[in-house]
């Protein structure tokens, strides 16, 4: 049922692509330690050495296009301290385009993050400058949305301001890409009706829809039809559900031919020696934005993504663990 996929051309045609990627959202400075045992509530534990690491899921969607040769541009708000500088430069150093972020008085977006031995982990989000991204920067930048090809949203910023994000790009005909992260269970109206395509995970898909996980988590057990068909009563009739090492679906409520008309397509994990996963989804919705932009189909779009996401998962941290193409194409394609 797979036609060939060429993944060198896909890359070829993202980075010899002219049309751009905005992402609105997120930057953070993740403050990560390592314990054995993560503490109880007024319990000091020991931990190995602070590391700081460039996060937030909208930087590292862009890091990530950018890093396969996408034109991105970083929307959003830095703060004046020097994390400001650090998650400026290392997003720069990945290609992406900072000329729209704002600064704002005070932090920027930071979080604090405890790991133990079974990678369990505890994570406070201060949002920083990142709650300070309002409509009226929102509207401030939007000729750079109008120019893009696809935006690219999530929920770590207020709320009000990615409906603005998403009315201005839809209007201007703009494909939307919404990642319900973090996750909210009802999606606003006004989202609803600006989004082309939705991402999630296989935990946020189950939440929206109520469903129960599968038993023994075997998630092909699933009525795969019947998920396509409850999104797009929701308003999303195009959706990917993430399924961390099993692969990913992609939901198409008007069918795929190619799969005898069913509304779903799937996608297998591509076999890694997995060191650490944060990241992996925000690797993957990044190559999705970068294959829309260079006029991949949905579902290509997604088999490149199945590459990108994978070998996001053979290195530490998020945006420290992306891959260039070539980094790519010599570590999984024989
Ligand atoms: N252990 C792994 N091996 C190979 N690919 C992986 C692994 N973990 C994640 N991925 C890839 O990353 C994608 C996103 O991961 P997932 O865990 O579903 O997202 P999230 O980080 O949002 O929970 C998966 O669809 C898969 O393609
Ligand atoms: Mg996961």
């Amino acid at each position: 049922m797979n036609e060939p996929f060429d993944i060198r051309n896909a890359f070829e045609k993202i980075s010899s692509g002219t049309r751009t990627i905005a992402v609105i959202g997120s930057m953070n400075a993740d403050y990560t330690v390592e314990t054995e045992t993560l503490p109880q509530p007024g319990e000091t534990v020991n931990g190995g050495p602070l590391q700081i690491l460039a996060g937030g899921k909208s930087a590292n969607q862009a890091s990530a296009a950018a890093h396969i040769g996408a034109q991105v541009k970083m929307l959003g708000a830095l703060g004046t301290d020097d994390n400001a500088d650090f998650l400026f430069s290392t997003l720069a150093q990945a290609g992406v385009s900072m000329d729209s972020v704002a600064r704002m008085e005070g932090t920027s977006g930071t979080t604090v993050i405890t790991v133990d031995a079974h990678a369990e982990n505890t994570i406070v989000y201060s949002a920083g400058s990142n709650a300070k991204v309002n409509p009226e920067y929102v509207r401030s930048v939007q000729r750079t949305i109008q120019e893009a090809a696809v935006l690219g949203i999530c929920f770590e910023s207020p709320v009000e301001s990615v409906i603005e994000a998403a009315r201005i790009a839809h209007r201007a005909g703009v494909k939307v890409l919404l990642n319900n992260s973090p996750f909210r269970p009802e999606l606003p109206a006004e989202i609803l009706a600006n989004i082309d395509i939705l991402l999630v995970n296989e935990h946020e898909m189950s939440h929206m829809l109520h469903l129960a996980p599968p038993t023994g988590g075997d998630w092909a057990q699933l009525d795969w039809d019947g998920v396509a068909q409850r999104l797009c009563e929701l308003g999303c009739d195009q959706a990917v559900v993430t399924l961390g090492s099993q692969g990913a679906y992609v939901l198409d409520a008007n069918g795929f031919v190619e799969n005898d008309g069913h509304s779903w397509r799937f996608l297998k994990a591509v076999k890694v020696k997995a060191v650490d996963t944060t990241g992996c989804g925000d690797a993957f919705m990044g190559a999705i934005l970068a294959g829309l932009t260079a006029d991949l189909s949905l579902y290509d779009s997604a088999r490149l993504a199945v590459y990108v996401a994978g070998y996001a998962a053979t290195g530490l941290g998020a945006q420290s663990s992306y891959g260039t193409s070539k980094q790519i194409v010599d570590l999984l394609v024989s």
